[in-house]
């Protein structure tokens, strides 16, 4: 039976798989942390991207200070294996999942959440007051700093929604979020320039909930494109980038190099039916294209695109340098996140050789 193993070879990996360079990747994650350690801000890692425990204990272990998770059913995962420390960081709503968090949060009393509107805080007091051992929810108010997704607006309908949530006796307001989605991929000097207008927005805020005698501990904010820049402001507490760790083509592109490519994807070719197309086994369902499309490691002649959910198609511009059946590719994928949720397991690798095989445990956790 195919069951490859710690000290096994690449080559004894079936395809696709998923690869990680830990060389490269315990350089970006020790990079990161050297960069914002002179900032004195906390950095609570995004695990959306890596999906994993045994990743986010890394990170803890390289100094975060807790982890974010987008969904209940990552924190789950997560508080599980014995990451407790945790922000939900999108809002929780809907009487299935609010149940799910009230029960997460009574064996895990570090776990916060999101809120961005009145109907959202009262909707959990008062899932919690109907609880028969009640418990103070930590949550955290979510502000729009421009990406228009979900938050409160800034100023005066926020301080409002901190009033609202501060009066509720089973939430405990223990601070703000304010993520800045939209700009993690623009050009630096855009990036730098609307990054500060929407860091200004999130410490404005926060000093006026402040001054109405509301104390807001943390103060959260920023991926991997802003960290930095947010990590410049006074008022600020945390970071929350997530990928760093494995980097992609969207962000090296935005970004450059200052974190390296340590995530990618194995393939075959499989089939050569003309001199200029070789067509791999990593279509859709193993590279995700909604950032673009992957790119084809150490390859510069080929060009990928998905050739449907199961095949991928390179194309050369040279024919005689084309790969043939059977070889291997390695592909980077355009956008980390959602390429990783794809994929059951992660093969560490270290001088060609496997050194880590860890599963993926949240992949598909999107509840
Ligand atoms: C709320 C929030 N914080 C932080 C991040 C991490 O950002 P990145 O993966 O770009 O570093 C994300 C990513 O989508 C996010 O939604």
């Amino acid at each position: 039976m195919y069951k490859p193993k710690i000290g096994d070879t690449i080559d004894a990996l079936d395809t696709p798989s998923i690869l990680i360079d830990l060389p490269a990747m315990e350089a970006n994650i020790a990079r990161l942390m050297e960069r914002l350690a002179a900032s004195g801000k906390k950095v609570r890692p995004h695990l959306k991207t890596v999906k994993s425990p045994h990743l986010a204990q890394k990170l803890l272990d390289a100094g975060a200070t807790g982890c974010c998770v987008a969904k209940v059913s990552e924190a789950e995962v997560m508080a599980q294996a014995g990451i407790s420390d945790l922000l939900i960081t999108s809002e929780v709503a809907g009487e299935v999942k609010i149940e799910r968090l009230l029960n997460l949060a009574s064996n895990y009393p570090d776990v916060k959440v999101v809120v961005d509107s009145e109907a959202g805080a009262i909707a959990l007091n008062s899932a919690i007051s109907n609880m028969t051992d009640p418990i103070k929810l930590k949550v955290l108010l979510e502000l729009n700093v421009g990406q228009n997704r979900a938050g409160v607006a800034p100023g005066s309908e926020a301080l409002h929604l901190a009033q609202c949530i501060s009066s509720l006796r089973k939430l405990h307001l223990v601070g703000i979020q304010g993520y800045e989605g939209h700009l993690q991929h623009l050009a630096n000097d855009e990036r730098q320039r609307l990054c500060r207008e929407a860091m200004n927005n999130l410490c404005d805020t926060a000093k006026l909930i402040r001054g109405e005698g509301i104390a807001l501990e943390i103060v959260t904010t920023g991926g991997t494109g802003t960290a930095e820049i947010c990590a410049q402001f006074e008022a600020i507490t945390e970071v929350q980038p997530g990928s760093f760790v494995f980097m992609d083509v969207a962000y090296r592109n935005a970004i450059g190099t200052l974190y390296a490519n340590a995530l990618t994807v194995i393939s075959t070719v499989i089939s050569r039916p003309v001199p200029e197309r070789a067509v791999i086994d990593a279509g859709l369902k193993s590279l995700s294209n909604d950032m673009g499309n992957a790119e084809v490691k150490n390859e510069p002649a080929a060009s990928y695109r998905p050739g449907g959910d199961e095949h991928g198609i390179l194309t050369y511009s040279a024919s005689n340098t084309a790969l043939a059946i059977g070889a291997r590719v390695e592909m980077i994928p355009s956008h980390i996140d959602t390429t990783v949720n794809l994929f059951d397991t992660y093969y560490g690798i270290r001088n060609g050789v496997i050194e880590e095989i860890w599963p993926i445990l949240a992949r598909g956790k999107v509840q």
